[in-house]
């Protein structure tokens, strides 16, 4: 943690600037740093990675409402980080806790049966997801990809995949020390938009690939035509096309971004935020295919438990009263156009902007060798977090229906400062 360096920024703050364009003054970290020794102590490498921005940032949550969150020292952000998505209608939503509630109370929560809930949450998925005729349950994006995997290994007969973007941290998609190396030696990948490498692997691989699962969208958009064509190819190499829908379900459109490219993959997964926060996730798929794997062993105890369908349920049916997905596009929309905006303006040559309304994302492009590029780094950062904006760095947004005008607002005008400190620094 650059405790010397936030010091500075404070100080800076403090001389040069008194309450403007929504920066707060003296914000104190003291609660939070000492939070942080504590989970050394207490926690594997002091909390999990992903948890830990970079650079390390001085923030231990307290707790979170709507689209802000709180620090141990009692400092408030505009949170764009949103769980890394789940929060698609807003931390601690009533609707959504109360659903659980009531129906904990009144039906209680495991019973490794089937039940009437998890039923009803099927139905509604297949009712709005384009690539689904069936649902099976999972707990986590990590297990459910790694579910699609096993059903399309076992409808096709074949071992390898192909992947294309993140898919969770189980072995046959992670080269993390620890990993199963003859798990991933059956998993190859192509980078995103190309289709050139997809043929390759086809050639290179013939009748052995069970199938392609992809992100269908993310920082980069998918190129014209190129989700279609990627998905002629699959199938006519006799393999299935799986989107990973786990960050993009939900957002941007009900039905995923299959439903918004107006591409139906053979097999999709979503998770995230289908439950607002709760930790189910989904594999569903066309009928001929999830009908022929029904067999394949992907059970646990806690697959479709009545919290997580109960939470589900609530969260599609706010969105969909409240046309929570419109408003995602239009709130991420002014964001990214106040961005672009604004860097032509300052001059700010190494923005990064790219998404799309319900998961847009500003950043820097930034030269580790150059020290002006860094500082400019750095101060941006530290700026926008002294100002009460937490930025995923380097990651897509994710936008909420908790999002307001205000958030929106703050948040440009706190960037804009930001970008202008960066300029001087
Ligand atoms: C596209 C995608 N797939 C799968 C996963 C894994 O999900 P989880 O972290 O819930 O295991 C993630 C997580 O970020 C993801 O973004």
């Amino acid at each position: 943690m650059n405790v010397r360096f936030l010091g500075k920024i404070k100080a800076d703050l403090d001389a040069q600037y008194t309450n403007v364009g929504g920066f707060s003054m003296g914000r104190s970290f003291d609660k939070s740093l000492a939070w942080q020794k504590r989970a050394k102590a207490a926690l594997v490498g002091g909390g999990q990675p992903h948890k830990q921005s970079s650079p390390p940032r001085p923030v231990m949550i307290a707790g979170a409402k709507g689209a802000h969150f709180w620090d141990a020292d009692g400092n408030d952000y505009i949170d764009y980080l949103m769980g890394f998505g789940p929060m698609i209608l807003g931390h601690a939503y009533p609707t959504v806790i109360d659903t659980v509630t009531k129906y904990l109370v009144e039906r209680g929560n495991v019973y490794n049966f089937g039940h009437t809930l998890e039923v009803e949450l099927a139905e509604k998925l297949v009712q709005i997801i384009p690539s689904a005729d069936r649902v099976a349950y999972f707990v986590g994006g990590s297990d459910a990809t790694t579910g699609a995997i096993k059903f399309a290994r076992a409808y096709t007969g074949r071992e390898k995949v192909i992947r294309s973007g993140y898919h969770g941290w189980h072995d046959w998609c992670s080269h993390a020390r620890g990993h199963l190396s003859g798990a991933a030696a059956a998993t190859l990948s192509v980078d995103f938009n190309d289709l050139e490498g997809l043929a390759d692997l086809f050639k290179a691989h013939p009748d052995e690939i069970a199938c392609l699962i992809m992100e269908p969208s993310g920082q980069d958009l998918p190129k014209d035509g190129y989700l279609e064509e990627a998905k002629a190819l699959v199938n006519a190499n006799g393999a299935l096309m799986i989107f990973d829908e786990v960050k993009t379900g939900f957002r941007y459109s009900l039905g995923g971004a299959q439903e918004y490219f107006g591409v139906t993959p053979d097999m999709s997964v979503f998770g995230k935020a289908l439950a607002n926060g709760f930790a189910t996730a989904v594999v569903v798929g066309k009928k001929e295919i999830m009908d022929e794997v029904s067999d394949v062993w992907v059970a646990a105890t806690f697959h479709g438990e009545v919290s997580l369908v109960a939470a589900a349920i609530a969260t599609i049916e706010e969105l969909e009263a409240q046309d929570g997905v419109a408003f995602m596009w239009k709130q991420g929309q002014k964001l990214l156009d106040g961005y672009r905006e604004m860097t032509v303006r300052l001059g700010i040559e190494n923005a990064r902007i790219g998404g799309i309304g319900p998961m847009p994302y500003f950043g820097l492009s930034t030269n580790s060798d150059d020290e002006r590029q860094k500082r400019f780094h750095e101060t941006f950062y530290e700026a926008t977090l002294e100002g009460g904006l937490y930025l995923p760095e380097g990651h897509i947004w994710f936008m909420s229906m908790s999002h307001t005008d205000e958030d929106v607002a703050k948040t440009l005008s706190v960037s804009e400062d930001a970008l202008k400190r960066a300029k001087a620094a």
